[in-house]
């Protein structure tokens, strides 16, 4: 290494003269000696200083002459000593040289051209040009006449050339000591911290460029869905109460008053307010009547529905609570076929665990209009699954107190290579419609999923305690 070799070379002899000399003889690059000694300069190890030399080096034609000889000593080698013609000594060495040594070899005086005949004027002649030429080359020193004489004849270039020459600075050491960064606790436990180096602050370097103005992965993913309902025909229903009544949130949608979902172990209950103000009298009724007896071809669950119960007041747990509210209002004006949808926050007293939360999104859809089949909600089902990129999908039975027939919907993960459960749907029952006074062959298929489920699958989020707090963060850079 370079590095070392100058060091070493610095520790043994004091000072190094001359980086070009140095370079040639320890057989490294000059270019890499500099930086070596540039990088050295720089940490106080060595002082360099700058200096320029200036050198003759060999033209082409120069170097030509080096090695085959003047012009004006080939054209006279190729003279006999009988003499020859002009035509003949052209001939031998060419039109170049003959031309190039014709000025030359009778200027020095060693050749008669006569009209026809060429003749040697000595015996014998030296190539002195020759022989200066090597002498440059070998980088020997030429006195100013042979200089100039080759300067003249274009056989030698003035060469500019820069180098060090290089003594010891303050820092010297004969090998580098590593800068260090930061200062350690066994540094100073060992007292090493005297001898350590240390970086210098670069108070010039650019910091790492700051990051903001992310969108919340379920907002980019609610956003999607917004736009896919929007697509697909829907409008929006209004889910800004988080405070619903039992009612709305569990009786409209025929829950019974002891099911479990009711239980405070489930359902978070407001104290303040604790009760509802305000429910429709006459249809309160009507859904007390279809609780206690039944109606329209049910039976109903026989037992004593109470007023106190539907007043209380809770955090919705799940947006159908608002599916209920609209359709109620829909039956009370002549009827016309709507497609609704919602995405917003729903509240369970859950245990939170890398599933789930006591607080999270739903998004909900619901088609009412006069004879829709089960044939339509899973057709609808499909439809808007695959525009999110979701297209394997497979239905389950199952129960919701407010939904016949259910399905729960399972789609197939092609990274997890199994089935997962994506949602919840179903076509509600005439016990909940016909109370709020829909017509009799109006149907409603609808169903609903959390939006942290598809955001998860989404962005590669396997616990959901990560979509929040500052833990969403480093999910939203990767
Ligand atoms: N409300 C149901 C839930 O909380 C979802 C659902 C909506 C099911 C509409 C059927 C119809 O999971």
């Amino acid at each position: 290494m370079a590095e070392d070799a100058v060091l070493g070379y610095l520790a043994q002899n004091g000072d190094l003269a001359d980086s070009r000399k140095f370079a040639n003889e320890h057989g490294f690059e000059h270019d890499e000696v500099v930086n070596v000694i540039k990088s050295l300069n720089g940490f106080q190890y060595v002082v360099a200083t700058e200096y320029e030399e200036k050198n003759w080096v060999l033209t082409d034609e120069g170097k030509e002459y080096a090695a085959e000889g003047s012009p004006e000593f080939r054209l006279f080698s190729a003279v006999p000593t009988e003499g020859v013609s002009l035509k003949e000594l052209e001939a031998k060495v060419g039109p170049t040289v003959f031309k190039n040594g014709r000025t030359n070899a009778m200027k020095n005086k060693w050749l008669v051209m006569g009209k026809e005949l060429v003749t040697r004027k000595v015996e014998h002649v030296e190539d002195r040009v020759k022989d200066l030429l090597t002498k440059i080359q070998k980088t020997e020193s030429v006195d100013q006449v042979g200089i100039d004489e080759l300067k003249k004849r274009k056989l030698i270039a003035e060469q500019k050339l820069k180098g060090y020459s290089v003594v010891k600075g303050i820092n010297f050491a004969p090998k580098r000591r590593k800068a260090v960064t930061s200062l350690t606790r066994e540094n100073l436990q060992r007292g090493d911290w005297k001898d350590l180096e240390f970086k210098e602050y670069n108070f010039a370097a650019k910091g790492l460029p700051s990051e903001g103005g992310y969108l919340h992965p379920l907002l980019k993913v609610r956003d999607r869905l917004t736009t896919i309902f929007r697509m697909m025909g829907f409008e929006e229903m209004p889910t800004n109460n988080y405070v619903e009544s039992s009612f709305w949130n569990f009786d409209a949608l025929f829950q019974p008053q002891q099911h479990p979902a009711r239980d405070s172990h489930d359902t978070f209950f407001l104290q303040t307010p604790s009760t509802t103000k305000f429910l429709p009298e006459d249809y309160v009724e009507r859904v007390k009547q279809v609780h206690e007896v039944g109606g329209y071809g049910s039976r109903g669950y026989a037992y004593d529905w109470k007023r106190e119960e539907a007043n209380k007041n809770l955090l919705r747990t799940h947006t159908t609570a608002v599916s209920s509210r609209m359709l109620y209002q829909l039956a009370q004006k002549p009827f016309a076929p709507k497609k609704y949808f919602s995405i917003d926050r729903v509240f369970r007293n859950e245990a939170v665990d890398r599933t789930h939360l006591a607080e999270f999104h739903q998004i909900e859809g619901l088609i009412c209009d006069s004879g829709l089949t089960l044939g339509d909600l899973i057709g609808v089902l499909k439809d808007f699954f695959s525009r999110l990129g979701m297209s394997k999908l497979r239905f389950k039975p199952a129960y919701n107190p407010y939904t016949e027939p259910s399905m729960e919907i399972f789609s197939y993960h092609e990274g997890f290579k199994k089935w997962v459960e994506i949602g919840n749907s179903g076509m509600f029952r005439p016990e909940m419609l016909l109370p709020m006074g829909l017509p009799d062959d109006v149907r409603v298929i609808a169903w609903g999923l959390s939006l942290e489920r598809p955001t998860m699958i989404l962005y590669g989020i396997d616990n959901i305690r990560d979509l929040f707090g500052h833990k969403v963060l480093s999910a939203l850079r990767s």
